[in-house]
């Protein structure tokens, strides 16, 4: 089997479930190292530390929550005690709270940056210091950065907005020292975020593939930046959609 990216290691943010989870087996299985945190799905996370473990991979599941800047620095510092080093950050860690403009509380709005946005930008400050020449930052951000389109997801969409401005600036900063940054947006995906049925009905129509798209899809182009074959790839955002801007 060939293991294209043998002895990196990396941490992703929010691996338990959906694309995160997607994303630790795919590095795993390329033969990265891999720490991953999660928030509430400790089960799920030992499961699939185990799991990764029992095939000969190292893996390392970290309780922390995003939303606390401490714990995003804790999750840093422990993979680097851990493994020795980090060459991969995946910012995946994010939510979903919707609501049209007269209903949604500014609690929420509070909930969704301090989820979605700060820890993208506090974990790759404390991840830096730790990464060489060749680091890579790679941020799951969404296609809503772009294209809304439905009633309900503003204030999403702007977090996703956020980090894709923020992976341009944080790509101009760490250029000059080999380390690339960049923003995946991918489009409706099957995960317990989109698990609602009468949503999925509601997407199914703008998608030009007929389907939404597989943690596993959303996975490959992060292995893909991850790569070497990414090098010269910085500061850009990388559509993963299934055709639904198209
Ligand atoms: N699904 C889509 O259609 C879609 C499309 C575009 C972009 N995205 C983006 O892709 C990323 C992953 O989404 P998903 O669909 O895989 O969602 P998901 O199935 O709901 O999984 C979310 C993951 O993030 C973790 N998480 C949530 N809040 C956290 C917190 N405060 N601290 C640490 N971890 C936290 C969860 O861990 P726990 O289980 O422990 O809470 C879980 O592992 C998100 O950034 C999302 O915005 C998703």
């Amino acid at each position: 089997m060939s293991k294209p990216l043998s002895g990196k290691i990396a941490l992703v943010t929010g691996g338990s479930r959906g694309i995160g989870a997607a994303i630790v087996r795919r590095l795993a299985h390329d033969g990265v190292a891999v720490a991953f945190t999660y928030a509430a799905s400790a089960e799920k996370a030992e499961a699939l530390a185990a799991e990764i473990t029992a095939a000969g991979g190292a893996a390392l599941a970290i309780q922390a929550d995003s939303a606390a800047p401490d714990s995003v620095r804790m999750a840093v510092a422990r993979t680097v005690g851990q493994f020795g080093r980090l060459d991969i950050l995946v910012n995946n860690a994010g939510i979903l709270l919707r609501g049209v403009v007269d209903e949604f509380s500014l609690d929420d709005f509070d909930r969704m940056v301090a989820v979605n946005v700060k820890p993208v930008f506090v974990a790759t400050q404390a991840a830096v210091p730790h990464m060489g020449e060749g680091g890579r930052v790679i941020t799951v951000g969404s296609v809503t950065a772009d294209r809304s389109g439905f009633p309900g997801a503003s204030v999403y969409s702007m977090t996703k907005g956020a980090v894709a401005a923020l992976t341009r600036g944080l790509a101009r900063d760490l250029g000059p020292r080999g380390i690339t940054v960049n923003v995946i947006q991918p489009g409706p995906t099957e995960t317990d975020m989109n698990a609602d049925e009468q949503a999925q009905a509601m997407v199914r129509p703008l998608m030009t593939l007929g389907r939404l798209g597989k943690d596993a899809e959303i996975a490959s182009l992060v292995a893909y930046l991850a790569g070497p074959e990414a090098s010269f790839i910085t500061g850009s955002a990388l559509t993963i959609d299934g055709g639904y801007l198209a």
